[in-house]
């Protein structure tokens, strides 16, 4: 086994659900292998959701945020990732297991009280009101605390100076990642200590995603504890702290962003490399050569 193999965890991966009576002391610190010591911020503990009656989306699952990290969660399509972060937001009915903020109970809490409690949500579509122009949405933004809009408008334009030049603008108009930092700066207009992002860079070039993740890092530092979740998964996991993967609403895997990146397991199931897809390719040219060598 690798080093890096060593240091991540493979959880109950290919195990049963486990239930919160199943579960040791051992196990729930491997669930979160790297958190830093202390209580968290935001945890979640055995999260059962889903949307239709009898049908369960989150098995299981687990994830701390510790005050100040920058936690990203991985996994394939369907995995559950939008639902964990939507169950966190009081969006999915919880059935079973908990959520805590500060150590505080916020199961199943409506959203409107969580943003007055210090979280913020960006949802992966339909983030911002199409109709109404930046300005309008901001203060959408702010609604719980209008007076306080002139102070984070400027805040969120230093970081996205964008929308303060055309705070006139309808959202409609906007790109998809102009509309994207419309959705980010709505959420952080209520100052959160938490901000829940899920796939902020979804359909933006390149470029334009490396503007997101350094704009999400550069808000991590300016003291916001975030939950990202990311279908760029190795770039995710390069500039969070930890990562989870989850896979069928459990978790995976969860360890260091770089440590998890660098796991042949999680490359193999979850990151996929291109150099492989490469060789596969080449090798089967090599193969239909081989048994047919007159084809050029
Ligand atoms: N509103 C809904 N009603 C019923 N089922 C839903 C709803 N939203 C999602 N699901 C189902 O929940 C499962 C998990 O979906 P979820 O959106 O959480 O996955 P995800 O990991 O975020 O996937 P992606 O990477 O495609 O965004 C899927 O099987 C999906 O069909
Ligand atoms: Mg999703």
């Amino acid at each position: 086994m690798s080093d890096a193999m060593d240091a991540v965890t493979r959880s109950d991966h290919d195990a049963p659900a486990a239930t919160p009576s199943t579960v040791s002391v051992e196990d729930r610190a491997a669930l979160h292998r790297g958190a830093p010591a202390g209580e968290p911020l935001l945890a979640a503990t055995d999260l059962v959701a889903g949307y239709l009656p009898g049908v369960d989306i989150l098995n299981g699952c687990n994830l701390v945020l510790h005050p100040g990290e920058l936690v990203g969660i991985i996994g394939p399509n369907g995995a559950g990732k939008s639902t964990l972060l939507k169950s966190l937001f009081g969006l999915v009915p919880v059935r079973s297991g908990t959520v805590t903020l500060g150590g505080e109970e916020i199961t199943n809490l409506r959203a409107d009280h969580l943003v007055h409690r210090g979280v913020g949500f960006v949802p992966q579509t339909n983030n911002v009101f199409p109709s109404l122009t930046i300005e309008e949405n901001l203060q959408m933004g702010a609604y719980q605390a209008p007076r306080r809009f002139a102070e984070r408008f400027a805040f969120v334009a230093d970081l996205f100076p964008t929308l303060g030049e055309r705070r006139r603008q309808r959202a409609g108009s906007l790109s998809g990642g102009e509309r994207q930092m419309v959705a980010m700066a709505r959420a952080l207009m209520m100052e959160p200590t938490v901000l829940l992002l899920d796939e902020p860079s979804a359909g933006l070039s390149p470029v334009r995603q490396d503007e997101t993740f350094l704009r999400t890092r550069r808000i991590n530092k300016a003291g916001v504890s975030v939950v990202i979740v990311e279908q760029n998964a190795r770039r995710a996991l390069q500039i969070c702290d930890r990562g989870y993967v989850l896979d069928q609403g459990r978790n995976a895997y969860s360890g260091p962003g770089r440590e998890l990146m660098h796991d042949p397991k999680v490359i193999e199931l979850y990151l996929g490399t291109l150099a492989t897809d490469v060789e596969d390719a080449a090798a089967a040219r090599r193969e239909s050569a081989a048994q047919d060598p007159d084809a050029s």
